[in-house]
C-alpha cells in the first residue's frame, strides 16, 4: 500500500514538472531572405515559485543536444554584440531577433534557460531557412531591347517552404495595387519603365528586391518631351514666312518691272522712290507714279524678322485695282 502512494507521489512529481517547464515556439520552420532580419518568436514556462537566472539560445550548427555548454548564440550572462538579438524578457518571452540573415545562419535553434533551481532546453527548435529573394524578367514577346508593345512578366521567387507569406509590389517606391508573384505587363508602353521592388513579407521576416525596367522607343512619342509641339509649330512658322517671303518678292518685283517700262515709254510725270536696307535684312520698297491718265502706286515693306513680317502691296492703274496685304 505504502509502495503505491509512493509510486503515485513520484509520477506525479514527473506530470507537474513536465507540465510547468516548457518552452513555445511560434512556427518550428521559419523562412528568411539573406541581407535582412528574422524574428523568431518564443514563449517559456516555469512553476511561478522559481526565478529566472539566465537564458541561452544555441544553433545546432556549433552545438548539440540540449546545449548544456558553449558556445551560444545568444548569452544573457555575457554582453557581447552581434547579429543575434535577444528581444524577449526573464519572464516569459524569449524570442529572438536575428539581423543582416546569411546563408550560414540556416539550420536549427533552440532556447535554454537557467532557474534558481532547474535548467531547461526546448526541444526540437526552430529550423531557420535563409533565402535569396529572386525577381526574374520572363519575356512574353519581342526580344533586345524592350519596346513599347512587348509583353513580359515580372516574377518575385523565394525558395521557401513556409506556408503564410505576401508578395506586394511598388514601382519608384510608390505600392502598386496588384500583389502575388507575378507582375503582368500584357503591352509595354514607355510609362512602364521604373524600378519595380517585390518585397516578400511573413509574420516573422520579410525582404525586398528591386528590378529596373527600360522601355525604349522613339523621341517623338514619348509623352515626356513636352518641347516636341512647340518645335512643329516652329517649324510651321518657318515655312510660312519664307513663303510670304518669296510671293512679296515676286510681287515686288512685278511692280519694279512694270515702272521701268512706264520709265522707257513716258517720263512726263514720273516720281519713283525705291530704298532698300539689305546690311539690317530690312526691304524697303516706295514705289508711285503718276502719268496723265494713270495712277501707279506700289508700296512694300518687308522685315526679315522671325517674328514679324508685314507685306502691303497696293496697285492703282486705270480702273484695274490689285491689292494684297499680307502680314
Ligand atoms: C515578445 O517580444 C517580442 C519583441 O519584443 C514581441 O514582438 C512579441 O509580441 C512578444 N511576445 C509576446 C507573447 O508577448
Ligand atoms: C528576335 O526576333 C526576331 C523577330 O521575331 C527574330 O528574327 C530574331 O531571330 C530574334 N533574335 C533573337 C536573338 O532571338
Ligand atoms: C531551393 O532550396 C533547396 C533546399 O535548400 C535547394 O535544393 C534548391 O536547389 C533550391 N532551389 C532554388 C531554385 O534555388
Ligand atoms: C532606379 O534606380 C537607379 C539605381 O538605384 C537610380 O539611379 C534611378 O534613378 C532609379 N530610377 C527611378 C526612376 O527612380
Amino acid at each position: 500500500m505504502l509502495h503505491l502512494v509512493l509510486i503515485l507521489l513520484s509520477l506525479s512529481d514527473v506530470l507537474t514538472q513536465d507540465s510547468n517547464y516548457r518552452v513555445k515556439y511560434a512556427d518550428n520552420q521559419i523562412c528568411a531572405v539573406r541581407g535582412f532580419s528574422v524574428s523568431i518568436p518564443c514563449s517559456y514556462y516555469y512553476p511561478t515559485s522559481k526565478k529566472v537566472t539566465q537564458m541561452l539560445w544555441c544553433s545546432m550548427n556549433s552545438n548539440k543536444d540540449w546545449c548544456q555548454y558553449p558556445p551560444y548564440v545568444y548569452n544573457s550572462a555575457s554582453n557581447t554584440k552581434s547579429d543575434f538579438e535577444f528581444t524577449g524578457d526573464d519572464k516569459s518571452n524569449c524570442t529572438l531577433l536575428i539581423h543582416n540573415v546569411q546563408f550560414s545562419y540556416s539550420g536549427e535553434y533552440k532556447f535554454r534557460f537557467i532557474t534558481n533551481v532547474d535548467k531547461w532546453t526546448g526541444d526540437p527548435g526552430v529550423t531557420l531557412q535563409v533565402t535569396d529573394l529572386k525577381v526574374s524578367l520572363i519575356r512574353l514577346s519581342g526580344n533586345g531591347t524592350l519596346k513599347p508593345g512587348d509583353s513580359l512578366n515580372l516574377k518575385c521567387d523565394v525558395n521557401c517552404t513556409q506556408s503564410s507569406s505576401q508578395f506586394v509590389w511598388s514601382k519608384n517606391n510608390e505600392l502598386l495595387p496588384e500583389s502575388g508573384t507575378v507582375l503582368h505587363f500584357p503591352a509595354l508602353t514607355l510609362r512602364d519603365s521604373g524600378n519595380y521592388t517585390c518585397t516578400w513579407k511573413t509574420s516573422t521576416a520579410s525582404g525586398s528586391k528591386t528590378i529596373s525596367l527600360q522601355v525604349e522607343g522613339n523621341n517623338l512619342e514619348d509623352p515626356e518631351s513636352p518641347e516636341d509641339p512647340e518645335l512643329w509649330l516652329i517649324w510651321i512658322i518657318v515655312y510660312v514666312i519664307a513663303g510670304v517671303i518669296v510671293i512679296v518678292t515676286v510681287i515686288s518685283g512685278a511692280v519694279i518691272y512694270k515702272r521701268r517700262r512706264v520709265h522707257a515709254e513716258d517720263d512726263s510725270n514720273l516720281y519713283t522712290n525705291v530704298k532698300q536696307k539689305k546690311s539690317e535684312s530690312d526691304h524697303h520698297g516706295n514705289i508711285r507714279q503718276k502719268k496723265s491718265e494713270s495712277d501707279y502706286h506700289g508700296n512694300i515693306r518687308q522685315k526679315q524678322d522671325v517674328s514679324d513680317v508685314y507685306a502691303n502691296v497696293k496697285m492703282e492703274e486705270d480702273n484695274f485695282n490689285l491689292y494684297a496685304n499680307v502680314s
